[in-house]
């Protein structure tokens, strides 16, 4: 078979109306941190502390897309994408966190918006991908309520501008990664180390979500909301109790926590059982749940890795993101659990690539919750791509794309409703703790000169989406 068919019979199975696309988000790709009133970003901070980021580098320039929306738009259309997802910075729109807006943050996005249309494209925005104003850190971040609230009054700033044109929203991406890497192992930015404190700020990333979501709504009952869930299967290492009990307890963190709470109004009961370990919920008001439980549209799904855990303490527990950097456990009240490696291929981050697991975790969660729609927002790898006259060979990552999208299908075929796939990520950026490290992008980038080379994988994954174009237009 050749590559075209392989293409064309894949695309075949996905239904008509499928959105294909690619994602970033605004620190990892936009620089131009201090340009035109941008306020500072706790990742601004974060990035000046030593020993943060292993190469030491920062976002200052990461591949300057606030200075070259045509650029990045093009690219979009040279894919010949359906769909594209980005993040706004919320410091760029509201320098100090509050209500104050910054026009000129404000128009950056108008035109990246009206380009993508223009373009043909249909724009995705997510509302918080991690950029936090450093003002609200200032104020104690997101273990405080009212940073939650702030974040509402941003939303309805933000789809105040935008809401004519863009339909698709995403509140808050990856509230795991936010609330435990950044509060509890300290490998993100704001690097705290305290797990009571992370809990508080996942409840409170989740109650930004609903006030997120019901500005939204109020704005526009047509809009599509959804938040960005980042998803593992976890599989005990062997059957003694033990790690069982380890399997049980890091899906329950990882998988159930939020989505239970988006979707059925409540924290799973044993969660909330281990974490009183360090914390008594007192943190939690009266109408929170129902809140956070606001009707979502979809589903947003990254996917990245499968988990193998161990009840055994010499495991060692690593994150999602094993970041390089000194940190704690990004575990509140689960720090014993170890992370083991079962002998799969891995990435260039050390992730196991498990694409069965991309079904099974489909699957599950339209099981679990079979009433709403389910979009695929990050999928992707890291590899050392290499330049090599004008070319980029990552069959690597050109194969991984190829047995996700395979994973993908086969859940359709089984009755998963998938309405999207976006590659992580159209380009390559910063990788938060890992700097310029690792590239996941569809695009190699040469961070000097900033240019950019479409990769095989791109040129494949454009090919695909080129075939699943003939089977109707995107929504
Ligand atoms: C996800 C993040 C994204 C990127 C990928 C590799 O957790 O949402 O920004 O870093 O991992």
């Amino acid at each position: 078979m050749t590559i075209d068919n392989d293409q064309a019979a894949l695309a075949a199975r996905f239904p008509a109306g499928f959105a294909w696309g690619a994602a970033t988000s605004s620190y990892q790709v936009e620089g131009s941190t201090k340009a035109d009133g941008r306020g500072k970003s706790i990742w601004d901070v974060f990035v000046d502390e030593p020993g943060r980021v292993i190469d030491g580098s920062n976002g200052e320039k990461a591949i300057d897309s606030y200075r070259n929306v045509e650029g990045d738009v093009s690219l979009v259309k040279e894919l010949g994408l359906h769909s594209y997802r980005f993040s706004l910075s919320w410091p760029r729109i509201c320098p100090e966190g509050d209500g104050r807006v910054n026009r000129a943050g404000l128009d950056y996005y108008q035109t990246l918006v009206d380009s993508l249309l223009e373009a043909g494209v249909t724009p995705w925005v997510t509302l918080y991908h991690w950029d936090l104003p450093q003002a609200l850190e200032n104020g104690g971040g997101w273990p405080k309520r009212d940073t939650a609230e702030r974040f509402g009054e941003f939303a309805r700033i933000a789809h105040e501008a935008l809401g004519d044109r863009v339909k698709h929203w995403i509140t808050v991406n990856e509230p795991w990664c936010a609330a435990f890497l950044g509060y509890a192992s300290g490998e993100h930015a704001p690097g705290r180390q305290e797990p009571a404190a992370s809990i508080a700020a996942a409840h409170h990333l989740m109650v930004g979500h609903g006030l997120a979501s019901r500005a939204i709504k109020e704005g526009d009952p047509d809009a599509t909301v959804s938040i960005g869930l980042n998803f593992y299967p976890v599989y005990a290492a062997t059957d003694a109790p033990p790690d069982l009990d380890a399997a049980r307890r890091i899906d329950g963190v990882q998988n159930r926590f939020f989505t239970d709470a988006a979707l059925k109004g409540r924290y799973p009961e044993d969660v909330v059982e281990d974490f009183s370990a360090v914390t008594d919920f007192s943190f939690v008001e009266v109408g929170d749940m129902e809140l956070i439980n606001a009707p979502l549209d979809c589903l947003s799904v990254n996917f990245y890795s499968k988990f193998t855990v161990t009840g055994d303490a010499d495991g060692g527990a690593v994150s999602a993101s094993a970041a390089p950097t000194d940190s704690g456990s990004p575990w509140p009240a689960n720090d014993h659990i170890g992370f083991v490696t079962t002998g799969l291929p891995q990435t260039d981050m050390g992730w196991e690539i498990a694409p069965q697991g991309l079904t099974e975790t489909l699957k599950r969660l339209h099981n679990n919750y079979p009433d709403v729609k389910l979009a695929i927002t990050e999928n992707g790898a890291a590899f050392p791509d290499k330049l090599v006259d004008g070319q980029v060979a990552d069959s690597e990552r050109l194969e991984y794309f190829r047995a996700h999208v395979g994973a993908c299908a086969d859940a359709v075929d089984e009755g998963v409703p998938l309405v999207a796939y976006f590659a992580w990520s159209l380009a390559d950026n910063f990788e938060w703790a890992w700097g310029y490290t690792k590239r996941f992008g569809l695009v190699y980038v040469d961070f000097e000169t900033g240019q950019r080379v479409v990769k095989d994988s791109g040129k494949w994954y454009a090919d695909l989406v080129r075939h699943a174009r003939s089977h109707g237009e995107a929504q």
